[in-house]
């Protein structure tokens, strides 16, 4: 398939700056989590990575573990990136991760200087780059000191394997201690990856303070609670739907009445807007200038689509935002 790009890409996406560093990011990137792996439709997933950057996504978020099979979603990207993406290679931002079990024995796991640097050379490899432009640390690890867990950071981006370096899942004190390390080490943290969305608020528990602070930027993960905040599960549990699948991170027990009941709910205060509740459940997050950019995943051409729609209404009235914190609140609870 011979694709050149949308000329007119960069028209309608907002750029942010990342913390206060030189690089700005969509306000919406696109995760391979799922629909990337050697089990999904392969044009499926290269039509919704082109699409994606057809509208002004220059950002994808990537790490060794994501498939399934573990590793396939980043050949995915690879076989992409070669046959339609490499002559845009320099306006994209590329990003992958290792923290979590990848390959059987005492190095292909958590957080030791051996696996970080073994792993995104593996990465590197699949994806075919010869260098990612953001490297995390997927999630902390209480067995590694953190000195080398950092020390690891700064020889990938020394070694020029990485331009920037990221934490992912590390909770406010835990980013503080990493993030003065890293001063130290010269090679200073751009970006944090934590979950972030209307049924998920612990960032707001000190995490964007120590961000905003720091000026590190904020990318949110599974901004939609991985479909729950969208019209998906409005009506019954579709057949192709995360929660159905049985690779699918969403399990039924975390659909639970509070929830189901919030989602209805929610969904007409986004009617009332003229937005799905994709859209508005993206806005939410963005309306705070401390998120840089929220991080989405999408199975099909048409939900990012939807998704890129967001950027029309960002804006909440006070009403508005006490409505959805009172709908919510009975799943914050939880
Ligand atoms: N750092 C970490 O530890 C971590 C953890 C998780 C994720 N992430 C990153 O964050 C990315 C996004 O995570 P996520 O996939 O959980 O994000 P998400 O945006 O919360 O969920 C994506 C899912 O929501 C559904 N969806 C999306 N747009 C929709 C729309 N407009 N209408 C209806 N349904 C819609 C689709 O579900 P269906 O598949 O059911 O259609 C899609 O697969 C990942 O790919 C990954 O890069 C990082």
């Amino acid at each position: 398939m011979n694709y050149i790009a949308n000329e007119n890409r960069y028209d309608s996406m907002i750029y942010n700056r990342c913390g206060r560093s030189g690089i700005k990011l969509p306000a919406i990137s696109l995760g391979l989590w799922h629909n990337f792996g050697s089990v999904d439709v392969y044009n499926n997933a290269r039509d919704i990575l082109l699409t994606a950057f057809d509208n002004g996504i220059t950002h994808f978020d990537l790490a060794n573990n994501y498939g399934p099979d573990p590793g396939t979603a980043e050949e995915t990207f690879g076989k992409i990136l070669k046959q339609q993406l490499r002559p845009y290679r320099d306006e994209m931002i590329i990003s992958s991760k290792a923290g979590y079990y990848m390959w059987p024995g005492p190095y292909g796991d958590r957080g030791s200087k051996k696996y970080l640097v073994s792993s995104l050379n593996q990465s590197l490899k699949r994806m075919g780059l010869e260098y990612v432009d953001i490297f995390y640390h997927h999630r902390p690890d209480p067995e590694t000191p953190l000195e080398e867990t950092m020390a690891a950071l700064d020889l990938i981006v020394r070694q020029g394997k990485a331009l920037y370096v990221g934490l992912s899942n590390y909770n406010a004190e835990q980013t503080k201690k990493a993030v003065a390390i890293l001063n130290e080490l010269g090679t200073p943290c751009l970006i944090h990856q934590p979950r972030y969305n209307i049924f998920d608020r612990w960032v707001e528990d000190g995490l964007l303070d120590v961000l905003e602070e720091n000026g590190i930027g904020c990318i949110t993960f599974s901004p939609l609670a991985q479909g729950l905040l969208t019209s998906r599960y409005l009506k019954t549990i579709p057949a192709d739907s995360r929660m159905a699948k049985p690779h699918g991170f969403l399990k039924r027990n975390a659909f639970t009445e509070a929830k189901k009941k919030a989602i209805t709910r929610l969904n007409a205060i986004a009617e009332k807007r003229g937005q799905t509740l994709a859209e508005m459940s993206l806005a939410w997050l963005l309306k705070d200038k401390r998120i840089t950019s929220v991080l989405i995943g999408a199975s099909s051409v048409k939900q990012l689509e939807d998704n890129l729609k967001t950027l029309n209404n960002l804006e909440f009235s006070d009403e508005e935002l006490k409505l959805i914190d009172e709908l919510s609140a009975p799943v914050l609870k939880q």
